[in-house]
Parts: C-alpha cells; sequence; structure tokens
C-alpha cells in the first residue's frame, strides 16, 4: 500500500491522476513577458507537483505536455518547448532517478528531433526499475490519434472483428496495462478535453480550477484531492446510499 501525508482514507485517494497543465501563456501574458517564460515557470510547477504527488502517495500521474495540435503554434514556440524538454532531462533526471520516479512516455515520439528522442528513451531506460510514482509524459499525443493508432496495430495483428471489445481497445492503447485515471485535472479555466485521454477517462472525476498551471500550487493540489474524496462515482448505477434505504 501506498504512504500517504494526506489527511484522506487511502481508499479515497486517486491512484491514477491526470493532469491538463493549460495557462503557462497567460500566466506569462499578465506579467508582460514572453509565452516561453510561462512554459519555463510552468516546468519549475511541475516539479514540484511530481514531489507532492510521491508525497501523497499518488501511484500514476499523467501529465499533458504537449498536444498533436500544439505542432501548429509558431515554430518560435514549439522550439522554445523542445529546449525546454531537453533541458528538464538534462537537469532533473539523476534527482527524479534517486526520488524512484519511473518515466514513461505516450505519443508520438517520432515527430521530435533524433537528439531529443534519443535523450527521453535513454531517459526511459534509466529510470524503467522504479516503482514509487509512476509518471507518464504525454508529449506529442493525441487521443484521437492514439486510438487510430491502435486500430491500424489490430489490423495489423489480424485481430478478427468478433474479439474486438473494450478490453482489447485499452490493451492496444499507449497507456496498456496502466489503471484509467481517477481524476483528472485542468487548469487555466478551460472547460474542455483537447484530445487528452478520452478513452481512459470516460469515467474519470474531473476538477476544473482558474488558476493557471504555473501557480497550480500543493496546497490547491491538496483542495482537488479532497474534493475527489467526497465524489460518489456511480458509473451509470444507482447510488449505494439510496440502493441500502430501498431495501430497508
Ligand atoms: C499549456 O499552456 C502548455 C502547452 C500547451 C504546451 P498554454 O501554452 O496553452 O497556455 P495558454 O492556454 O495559452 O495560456
Ligand atoms: C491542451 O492545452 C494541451 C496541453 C496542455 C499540453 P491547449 O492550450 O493546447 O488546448 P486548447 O487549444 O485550449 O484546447
Ligand atoms: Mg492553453
Amino acid at each position: 500500500m501506498p504512504e500517504s501525508t494526506l489527511n484522506i482514507p487511502l481508499d479515497k485517494l486517486p491512484r491514477h491522476i491526470a493532469i491538463i497543465m493549460d495557462g503557462n501563456g497567460r500566466w506569462a501574458l499578465q506579467r508582460g513577458l514572453p509565452r516561453l517564460a510561462g512554459h519555463k515557470a510552468g516546468t519549475e510547477n511541475l516539479r514540484r507537483i511530481i514531489r507532492a504527488s510521491v508525497e501523497f502517495g499518488i501511484q500514476y500521474l499523467t501529465i499533458y505536455a504537449f498536444s498533436t495540435e500544439n505542432w501548429g503554434r509558431p515554430p518560435e514556440e514549439v522550439q522554445g518547448l523542445m529546449g525546454i524538454v531537453q533541458d528538464v532531462i538534462d537537469r532533473e533526471l539523476e534527482e527524479l532517478n534517486r526520488e524512484g520516479v519511473q518515466l514513461r512516455h505516450i505519443g508520438r515520439l517520432e515527430r521530435l528531433e533524433p537528439r531529443l528522442r534519443g535523450k527521453v528513451l535513454k531517459a526511459i531506460e534509466r529510470t524503467k526499475n522504479n516503482d514509487r510514482l509512476i509518471l507518464i509524459v504525454a508529449f506529442s499525443y493525441g487521443g484521437r490519434d492514439e486510438i487510430v493508432w491502435a486500430i491500424q496495430r489490430m489490423m495489423k495483428d489480424g485481430i478478427l472483428p468478433e474479439n474486438v471489445d473494450d478490453e482489447m481497445v485499452s490493451r492496444y492503447l499507449y497507456t496498456a496495462g496502466v489503471p484509467d485515471p481517477d481524476l483528472v485535472i485542468r487548469t487555466s479555466g478551460e472547460l474542455r478535453i483537447s484530445n487528452f485521454l478520452i478513452w481512459q477517462a470516460a469515467y474519470s472525476e474531473w476538477y476544473f480550477t482558474p488558476t493557471y498551471w504555473p501557480d497550480f500550487n500543493k496546497d490547491e493540489y491538496r483542495l482537488a484531492l479532497e474534493a475527489f474524496a467526497h465524489r460518489e462515482r456511480r458509473y451509470g448505477k444507482v447510488s449505494s446510499s439510496e440502493l441500502q434505504e430501498s431495501n430497508a
């Protein structure tokens, strides 16, 4: 069982949290800074949230860092983001490794420049035996793209139509073997999914906050987890308390 510094019963703690880290650009704009300064501040914050996740006893954390659609941003911003990823791996990898974080990636690595792709693959290899926190980085990731890729591979493998079911599809996604996210957090006030984990989040609980990602701190993270602990997940069924009442 994971250990947690939170005052929440362990069975009310999400096992898998996914975060849409949004609002870096507006955070920077608000301060009269270039967008890239916002992305740098967002990366600093990510480090804090990873640490808090370890402390809170979260098993899986998936972060949306760059979408398939984000390739359409101005080339300077795309280049700048690639540079940030490179720096983060250079600066943070050993520390993350020491903390027991296992890095994984979901998305299209082949679209990255070979040098960066190599660094990412090395980081994954370096941390593969860690199990304190599984950190899944969605980079060059799109939910539709993932489903298309899964269908292509099922067809190449000659899977018969009658053998395709929910479980089979899940096994062909990038997230094969990972439990679906219990909680998805989106910062910056946007109320949409933006092509993130569209299959996996079918029954996730959502937490939206107007806070821009660089300002989403540990206290607010804790609030999100407390809010989650009070949710009742019904999965289309009837509330368990109602059932007890009607049986009484
Ligand atoms: C999220 O922040 C980070 C990425 C998409 C890479 P944004 O860059 O989308 O920030 P806003 O939404 O423009 O404020
Ligand atoms: C979603 O944010 C992608 C990431 C946070 C990486 P966007 O800022 O790209 O999404 P939209 O354009 O507001 O839907
Ligand atoms: Mg945005």
